[in-house]
């Protein structure tokens, strides 16, 4: 089967094996993380054209034809892409596990809503766990981000 991820095209032989597997273990797109395995954590999303999705909860073979965002295919040449650069600027992060989970879950929100209330902010990343709290600065980095008006391009 063929999986479209970052804009390139994989043949793959993944058998009954998950997305988050797939990427991590054939594509070595590590910087998607597994943690609980079971959709509680948010660690593993990724984007499915354009949705954030848990890749520890879909088979690689569900997703062949749909493009495939991992946290790698952020950003270009040398320059991070702004969802990135706010996290980076906003200390949005200590042991930075979650981190490719919240910045992809970030970018599907201010695709969909660029300016979000705060509330708005925290439902839509409520499914994205940081173990080490750093959830006021992950509210500081969104809220960022979305003033600066970039289009958040995936
Ligand atoms: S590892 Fe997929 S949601 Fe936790
Ligand atoms: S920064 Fe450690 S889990 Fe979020």
């Amino acid at each position: 089967m063929i999986l479209s991820v970052n804009g390139s095209r994989y043949e793959v032989q993944a058998g009954t094996r998950t997305l988050v597997e797939v990427l991590r273990d054939d594509l070595n797109l590590v910087g998607t993380k597994e943690g609980c395995g079971v959709g509680m954590c948010g660690a593993c999303t990724v984007l499915v054209d354009g949705k954030p999705l848990s890749g520890c909860l879909v088979l690689a073979e569900q997703v062949a034809g749909k493009e495939i965002l991992t946290i790698e295919g952020l950003s270009q040449d040398e320059s991070l892409h702004p969802v990135q650069q706010a996290f980076l600027e906003q200390g949005a992060f200590q042991c930075a596990y979650c981190t490719p989970g919240f910045v992809l879950t970030t970018i599907a929100l201010l695709n969909e809503k660029p300016s979000p209330s705060d509330e708005e902010i925290r439902e839509y990343l409520a499914g994205n766990l940081c173990r080490c709290g750093s959830y006021q600065n992950i509210l500081q980095a969104v809220k960022s981000a979305s003033a600066t008006g970039v289009k958040h391009h995936t």
